[in-house]
């Protein structure tokens, strides 16, 4: 953790900050919430509609502090601190072959390469590592996962919030027996955005962490599903990309892609008066007043040296902008030619909805086949939130079934659980 903890007025500000929450707001909250019409959603409960104040009043302290919970990635963890996590400890070895294509660009021209990161196989719950994990079981499923956090925030350690999504597919899938959790390098956040880790780096790590799980491990790309929520939705269709456009020949496409909440558009060229950007401004976890929205100065320590032009164009940054240039102008190769299946998650209520609709659009069109789960009233990242139900638990059930290739169940009784509204 980041946190200036030795600075008197830092925990000046806290106390300060605890103070307001508990005794000033919070109770101003309950009486002016206890009327649904004053809710950001009319459906949503008044439990639902507390939790996403205080949601925003931390994201809003973490951002003007840059508190980032990510791990230190040159450690080692040991084997005994995972176990009762279910969780194996491994490292991803760098990447040996050549970076090729706009990615191998980048990297040269931000000078970031490959190294070896960490990475944490996720079991079942109850099941053990043993030898037959050391490699691919014939014909076995796996998930590749990035989890969320701006880009600068987050960790794949097992135990940390966004390892909600591997877990939920971990307990309702009934093909799936483990996910590869990967910590990939992060860019540095608000408010220095300092030139720390910039794009590809990330990608670089996805791509090495692809890379093992087909050849070291010995995973077919065909049993592979790539997915991330918020910022690792980003980077799983960017390392999907990479291997779709780049057709090489060690590395063919995952089967299968979940995109959950993800960021598409860092030039948010779908932002207007009257799209989720602004609409959905008081209904999701970010409170980023004076801006109503996510822009690309919000990413800027990932974005690093590239311009406002190029992050508008740039297919891997910003996949579902307006302006995203396709790898083949003059040809029929179009932006999303060659992806996998896709499963789309987003919430009607988050501010990125609109792009992430243009996303499923657009990847509609280019021939993919796609299936969206679009909750109306859940927000940003509603799938990690224990107090997001039903719809949390509903999606990953139906995500689980969507990757064993059959038709959903949603056991009714999950609705039920609406039944904890404190009205
Ligand atoms: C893994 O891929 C192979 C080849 O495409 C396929 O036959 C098999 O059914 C896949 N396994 C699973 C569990 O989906």
């Amino acid at each position: 953790m980041a946190v200036p903890q030795r600075q008197p007025l830092w925990a000046i500000y806290l106390i300060g900050f605890l103070i307001a929450l508990l005794f000033f707001k919070l109770p101003w909250w309950l009486a002016y919430y206890s009327l649904r019409a004053n809710r950001p959603r009319k459906s949503w409960t008044l439990r639902r509609t507390i939790h996403v104040q205080i949601f925003r009043q931390v994201t809003k302290l973490f951002m003007e502090f840059g508190i980032a919970d990510g791990r230190d990635l040159s450690m080692e963890v040991p084997q005994k601190e995972l176990e009762p996590l279910n969780a194996r400890f491994v490292w991803i070895p760098e990447l040996e072959d050549d970076l090729v294509g706009i990615v191998a660009e980048h990297a040269a021209r931000a000078g970031v390469k490959s190294i070896a990161i960490p990475a944490y196989w996720m079991l079942r719950e109850g099941s053990k590592w043993s030898p037959e994990h050391e490699k691919a079981q014939k014909d076995e499923k796996v998930v590749l996962y990035f989890h969320g956090g701006s880009f600068a925030a987050g960790s794949a350690y097992p135990s940390h919030m966004t390892a909600a999504i591997p877990k939920g597919l971990l307990k309702y899938s009934t093909s799936l027996s483990r996910v590869l959790s990967v910590d990939y390098r992060l860019s540095s956040g608000p408010p220095t955005f300092g030139p720390v880790n910039p794009f590809p780096c990330a990608v670089i790590d996805a791509i090495a962490a692809y890379r093992y799980l087909v050849c070291e491990m010995g995973f077919l790309p065909q049993n592979i599903t790539v997915a991330g929520d918020s910022a690792g939705g980003n980077i799983a269709l960017a390392v999907t990309r990479y291997v779709v456009e780049n057709r090489l020949p060690h590395l063919p496409p995952p089967g299968g892609l979940i995109p959950a909440s993800p960021v598409t558009d860092m030039s948010s060229s779908h932002a207007s008066a009257d799209s989720s950007h602004y609409l959905n401004a008081a209904s999701d976890i970010f409170d980023l007043s004076p801006y109503p929205y996510l822009r690309s100065d919000d990413f800027r320590g990932y974005v690093g040296e590239i311009d406002a032009e190029g992050t508008k164009e740039n297919r891997y940054l910003s996949p579902a902008s307006k302006f995203a240039i396709p790898p083949d102008v003059d040809g029929d190769i179009r932006l999303f030619s060659g992806f996998p299946r896709s499963y789309i998650i987003g919430g009607g209520a988050e501010q990125l909805f609109d792009d992430i609709v243009a996303l499923a659009e657009k990847m509609k069109e280019d021939g993919v086949d796609v299936t969206v789960d679009f909750p109306p009233d859940a927000i940003h990242a509603y799938f990690l939130f224990y107090w997001h139900e039903p719809e949390r638990t509903e999606s990953l059930v139906k995500c689980a079934a969507w990757l064993d290739g059959r038709p959903a169940e949603v056991d009714v009784e999950l609705a039920g659980q609406r039944g904890d509204d404190l009205v």
